[in-house]
């Protein structure tokens, strides 16, 4: 498969593992959460969304597309694990996280995500969905929407 292709289809499967996600959260209460501003395109996707939810981001940097940069009480700019638990300790909650960091070196991918597992947790409303790129752990996984396949994309219930 080209890099073009295979591009193609983990935006596809982003795209359409979040739409799928609003859905599944209609009858929760809680924030949404973007795990990674990067250029912002998720970001933009999720306010279109999920316009009736304050939706946060956490990045260490602000480098995304000016049309998408977030208001700044909804940005928390640092590292991952003290704004997650900054989040926490604010007493908001979440109920649809998107897990987008990433170096794009499997192992550290794979071991980062890992790690961040337990503080992503704290932060979620029980019956939270996230919808990730790496795999997590201490979350109950879910098949996700139809025409993805295995692997591609993770889907899980906090
Ligand atoms: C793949 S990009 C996100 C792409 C974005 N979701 C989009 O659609 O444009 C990953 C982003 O996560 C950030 N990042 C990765 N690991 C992080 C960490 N541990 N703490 C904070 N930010 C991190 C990087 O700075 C980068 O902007």
């Amino acid at each position: 498969m080209s890099r073009l292709d295979s591009m193609l289809r983990r935006l596809t499967a982003q795209r359409d593992g979040l739409n799928w996600a609003a859905k599944m959260i209609a009858s929760l209460e809680g924030d949404v959460l973007d795990l990674g501003l990067g250029n912002g395109r998720t970001y933009d996707h999720l306010r279109e969304t999920c316009a009736d939810r304050r939706v946060w981001v956490i990045d260490r940097v602000l480098q995304c597309h000016p049309s998408c940069v977030p208001p700044a009480e909804n940005f928390l700019q640092g590292e991952a694990e003290p704004m997650l638990d900054r989040l926490a300790l604010s007493g908001h909650r979440i109920a649809l996280a998107h897990y987008d960091f990433g170096f794009g070196v499997k192992e550290k991918d794979l071991a980062e995500a890992v790690a961040m597992s337990p503080a992503v947790a704290k932060v979620m409303v029980k019956g939270g969905i996230i919808v990730s790129g790496q795999p997590l752990v201490g979350f109950e996984e879910l098949t996700g929407p139809e025409g993805i396949p295995p692997g591609r994309y993770q889907f899980y219930r906090a």
